[in-house]
């Protein structure tokens, strides 16, 4: 099958092209820096002519309230595009419970992206995954002060970024869902054990300071971000992951 992966130099996009063609299908990736702009559509026709699929695992430069018309413009270009080149199937990457987050701007625009895809013309896929391990770092980046790291006890229940690419390139060959496929990690943390397992693992000299307003996560009620129990639970367990990663 010939698959266009949109973002696909990005962190899931370029380890999901390397997948898809280990398991002898034509991926091709498309970014900006392959010469194709999803916000201005610069590009995006010719790069979908023949696919039989395409996936969506672009990201918006901003977590804050532009991400929603980044994700509103880049998925109305993307179902046009697909619907004039044939591609029969659309497959996009969301958040597990980003629907019962409402406070939170870039949530907001994931589930408005959902939307578009949801009532657009073609057949579509929509998995959702938790927070990438790969993630942590940037997390604990946001509220660092280089001594400390401040974070709240929010439930995440993070996913290796290696499983989300399995689970993006298996559905990219498989018939369309017309739904969402919610995939999660085994095991759940509050995030301020989660840094604190991290730096811990790394021999990171800095606390971790539990701060109930800080950072994105401060805003997600309850268990809104843990998978429920129809989601597919993925193998790799962070600690694991932790044991045999570089700092
Ligand atoms: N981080 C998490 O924990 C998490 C959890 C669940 C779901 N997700 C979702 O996973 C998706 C992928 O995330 P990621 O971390 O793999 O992203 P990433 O590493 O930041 O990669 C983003 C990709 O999008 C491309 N891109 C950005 N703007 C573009 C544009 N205007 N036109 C074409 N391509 C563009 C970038 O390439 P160029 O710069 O060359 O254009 C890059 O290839 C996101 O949609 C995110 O919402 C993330």
């Amino acid at each position: 099958m010939k698959i266009a992966v949109l973002g696909g130099t990005g962190l899931i996009g370029s380890r999901a092209v390397e997948d898809l063609k280990a398991a002898g299908h034509e991926a091709v990736p498309l970014s900006r820096s392959t010469g194709v702009d999803l916000l201005t559509g610069e590009g995006l026709g010719p790069a979908l002519e023949g696919a039989d699929a395409v996936v969506d695992v672009t990201n918006s430069p901003t977590f804050d309230e532009a991400s929603a018309a980044f994700f509103r413009t880049t998925t109305d270009h993307l179902l046009t595009a697909a619907r004039e080149q044939g591609v029969g199937h659309v497959v996009v990457l969301s958040i597990v419970g980003a629907d019962r987050v409402p406070d939170l701007d870039y949530y907001r625009a994931k589930v408005l992206q959902e939307d578009v895809v949801k009532a657009g013309p073609v057949p579509y896929s929509i998995v959702r995954a938790t927070q990438f391990f790969e993630f942590v770092d940037d997390i604990m980046s946001w509220t660092s002060d280089g001594e400390t790291v401040r974070l709240p006890s929010t439930r995440l229940q993070p996913i290796a970024a290696a499983d989300v690419v399995r689970t993006v390139a298996e559905v990219a060959v498989t018939p369309p869902l017309q739904g969402t496929l919610d995939i999660a990690g085994a095991d759940v943390y509050p995030l301020d054990e989660l840094g604190r397992i991290t730096l811990d693992a790394r021999g990171d000299q800095r606390a971790v300071v539990t701060d109930h307003t800080a950072g994105m996560f401060s805003a997600v009620p309850g268990d809104a971000i843990i998978a429920g129990p129809d989601a597919r639970i993925t193998p790799t367990r962070y600690r694991d992951w932790l044991a045999v990663r570089p700092a």
